[in-house]
């Protein structure tokens, strides 16, 4: 755990609020599974996140479901449930977290001239009235009651304090100012945070909360200059996942403030050696890949290529290193492993890349690591995280890939036999297409009709090597409603990669289905069906 510094104070202290699950998963394409949330909700309460926002109650059975059950579990961090101003929103947010240890409820309403003009239809007096109204009904439910104006740095200041005054006044503990469209610059939020805080009466007894969105790239910079202001908590997600462009990343706030404590006198409860774990498994469970040279978690983040970074290196580590790798979870390779490695080794080699699994899915994983070591000579530490994230990704998949056999080469057509598993059910189709790829992406379509466009199938090597598996992602995009899943799968055969893929992201697909209507999706009915 980071310790306070004797010279810190616990006015120094910046919560950290962790919005993964909710403005995260919002994210087009980056849909998780109820199990998959309760793991990076555990993780995240392990972490020593102060709060976890675990979802949107009132946007489907499935939300509410998982904050209900985040808020069952979590051990020490207050759990937050979003609500808009409308009395039903509040009250079924309510019921959601109350199960908590700490339950919170987050509401938020516009309040900038263009929001209350063309989507709120609102005049201000309305809205003043309407967060008076929906803050002390949530103080009705709960005590903790966080309020947030929504595009509050294009809300004219004099009546953004007016809306900040109705909302203390009316209960709220954490004032929330979010740069919802990421256009605020660091100077101007800082002001925006000073100036509230030393005009609204009763200003201190709210505790202020940065959000910042990252679309010209100053989410991180903007959430600091916040804290600069007067806040004290930082919304942000795990590998900056969000809306758009994303929200301010978790670990790069954590670690700007750890590493530059000189300039940023703050401290947060953060186990920053998780940090790495963390986005490892939300990497996998949202199939939004981490961007190689991705602030504190990238792959590149530690690597030094260049001969005079050498050098430096080899001769003091802090020439060209300003934290080190292991005060972000990431260790030094001291296991190789293949094929004659065994079940304890494996066990070691997990707990080292900072994985806990349970006996049942260590036993999967532990299979397929032996069949992949009996087809490649090497297995690195990329392949290991690939075949974890499989297992992750797919156990609670009601369609699996059983075999694939392609014929492929100059003389065309191309095809493809593939045999599904779908709700326990083998069904087998044999398609023909303009390619490998196109003969096995239209088998699936057979087996499991859908209306989904392909928007993105993209293939990377995982490790160097002739043999090396092959990483597909793909994202679909549902032409019913224009929402899109992204999913992510490795193989060392390149076209079993991608039949995986895509039925991973057709899993997805109908899990947001049954999500909006449960118990519509009857998959094996529709197999049986066929086209
Ligand atoms: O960006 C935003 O304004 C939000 C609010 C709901 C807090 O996500
Ligand atoms: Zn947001």
């Amino acid at each position: 755990m980071t310790v306070q510094s004797s010279s810190k104070s616990s006015s120094d202290r910046v919560y950290i609020f962790d919005t993964t699950l909710r403005d995260g998963e919002q994210s087009p394409g980056a849909t998780m599974t109820h199990e998959e949330k309760l793991d990076v909700a555990a993780l995240l309460d392990e972490m020593g996140v102060d709060i976890i926002e675990a979802g949107f109650p009132i946007a489907s059975e499935g939300d509410f479901e998982a904050v209900a059950e985040i808020a069952r579990r979590t051990k020490n961090a207050v759990v937050a449930g979003l609500a808009r101003a409308i009395p039903k929103d509040i009250d079924r947010c309510g019921e959601a977290v109350r199960h908590a240890k700490r339950p919170r409820i987050h509401t938020f309403v516009s309040t900038s001239p263009i929001h209350l003009a063309h989507q709120m239809k609102k005049t201000e007096a309305e809205v003043l009235d309407i967060i008076a109204a929906t803050v002390s009904r949530a103080r009705n439910l709960v005590d903790n009651v966080e309020w947030s104006a929504m595009d509050a740095t294009r809300t004219p200041i004099d009546y953004l304090c007016r809306c900040v005054e109705a909302a203390i006044k009316a209960g709220a503990t954490t004032i929330n100012l979010p740069d919802t469209v990421g256009y605020a610059t660091p100077d101007e939020y800082q002001a925006m945070f000073e100036t509230v805080r030393n005009r609204v009466p009763d200003a201190d007894k709210a505790i202020y909360s940065v959000h910042c969105h990252d679309d010209l790239g100053l989410a991180v910079a903007n959430s600091l200059a916040g804290v600069a202001g007067g806040a004290r908590q930082v919304e942000c997600t795990i590998n900056g996942l969000g809306e758009r462009a994303g929200n301010a990343a978790l670990e790069e706030v954590v670690m700007a403030i750890k590493t530059r404590g000189d300039a940023l006198p703050y401290y947060t409860g953060i186990e920053s050696t998780l940090l790495n774990r963390a986005s490892k498994l939300v990497s996998a469970v949202s199939s939004f890949p981490v961007q190689y040279n991705k602030a504190v978690v990238g792959r590149n983040a530690f690597a030094h290529e260049s001969g005079i970074h050498q050098d430096g290196m080899l001769k003091n580590t802090q020439t060209y290193e300003i934290m080190t790798p292991e005060s972000v979870g990431v260790t030094k390779t001291s296991l190789v492993m293949g094929k004659h490695s065994g079940r304890h080794a494996f066990k070691e080699k997990l707990k080292e890349l900072g994985y806990s699994l349970g006996d049942n899915q260590l036993e999967d994983v532990f299979a397929r690591f032996k069949a992949l070591a009996d087809r490649k000579k090497h297995v690195y530490d990329e392949d290991i995280e690939a075949l974890v994230d499989n297992e992750i990704t797919e156990q609670s998949d009601r369609i699996k890939v059983l075999s694939l056999t392609v014929i492929a080469g100059t003389m065309g057509p191309q095809a493809a036999t593939l045999t599904l598993d779908i709700d326990g059910q083998h069904v087998t189709r044999q398609s023909t297409g303009n390619g490998p790829v196109d003969a096995i992406f239209n088998a699936i379509k057979a087996l499991v009709p859908h209306e989904a466009k392909l928007q993105l199938y993209q293939v990377h090597a995982v490790t160097e090597g002739t043999d090396a598996q092959a990483e597909v992602s793909i994202r679909l995009e549902d032409s019913t409603n224009g929402r899109s899943v992204t999913s992510r799968a490795a193989d060392p055969d390149t076209l079993v990669a991608s039949a995986k893929a895509y039925v991973g992201a057709l899993n997805r697909l109908k899990l947001k289905q049954l999500r909006g209507n449960p118990g519509a999706v009857d998959l094996a009915h529709e197999a049986r069906r066929g086209p």
